[in-house]
């Protein structure tokens, strides 16, 4: 009986310092968590979404960003809009960000100010009646920039840093690869909402990286997150941290 008693005061004093010693190890860190928590959640990225509205694959595209809590931006085309107004007015209701590809999916870069205007600003005029005044950034198809278009816009030029080419292949797996393995904090990334692979591509990539820890964010969010002031005219194609 006083060897059982003896030995249980035996583990007790050989498993006290244990106990004190764990309680310490979550005081010590305790603060470097908090830090963790503070600090910005991960790396952001942009999702940005050209050539559309398209009635049959951006909806879903929409439903499936909601799902996850994710915003992207899209830049679209004029002559897409009619008939599909309410597809802009539940993106922008959703909180994603709607930007000017072109009118009608001209070369900007061989246009004159007449030219821009037709493409550009009919287009501006258009979202401001269907989503009010707000600033639409400009997206210029193939990426084409010219120093008159430079010159002429008021808005930022956003171009990308990684770049899915989702349009030549409608292979969801190649996609997915290059996005995921591709993309680094403050990238701009280019799709298309106009087929249903690249659909598929960027919700799958969005569930990957998030599980990564990567955040998704508007290119608005992006210029807000990097503190950075986007000016009229000057072409940005990623906002890197620091
Ligand atoms: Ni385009």
């Amino acid at each position: 009986m006083r060897t059982g008693v003896l030995a249980l005061l035996l583990l007790v004093m050989w498993a006290l310092p244990w106990f004190w010693y764990g309680a310490a190890c979550v005081e010590e860190h305790e603060p470097e968590r908090v830090a963790a928590a503070v600090r910005v959640e991960g790396p952001c990225v942009a999702l940005t979404f050209d050539d559309g509205p398209r009635s049959d694959t951006t909806p879903v595209l929409l439903d499936g960003l909601a799902q996850r809590g994710v915003h992207a931006t899209f830049f679209v085309i004029g002559d897409r809009i009619p008939g599909r107004e309410d597809i802009l007015k539940r993106m922008a209701a959703e909180g994603h960000q709607i930007g000017v590809h072109s009118q009608n999916h001209k070369a900007l870069s061989d246009l004159n100010t007449a030219g821009l205007e037709e493409e550009v600003t009919r287009l501006e005029e258009t979202l401001t009646q269907l989503l009010g005044q707000r600033e639409f950034m400009i997206r210029p198809p193939y990426g084409f920039t010219s120093p008159c278009l430079r010159r002429w816009a008021k808005e930022p030029i956003i171009l990308w840093s990684v770049d899915t080419m989702d349009w030549s292949d409608h292979d969801t797996d190649r996609q997915v690869r290059v996005v995921v393995d591709k993309a680094q904090d403050g990238d701009i990334i280019l799709m298309h909402d106009i087929y249903h692979a690249s659909v598929d591509t960027a919700l799958r990539a969005v569930d990957e990286l998030m599980a990564r820890g990567y955040r998704f964010v508007t290119v608005e969010e992006l210029f807000a997150l990097r503190g950075v002031e986007p000016q009229g005219g000057k072409e940005y194609r990623c906002l890197p941290a620091g």
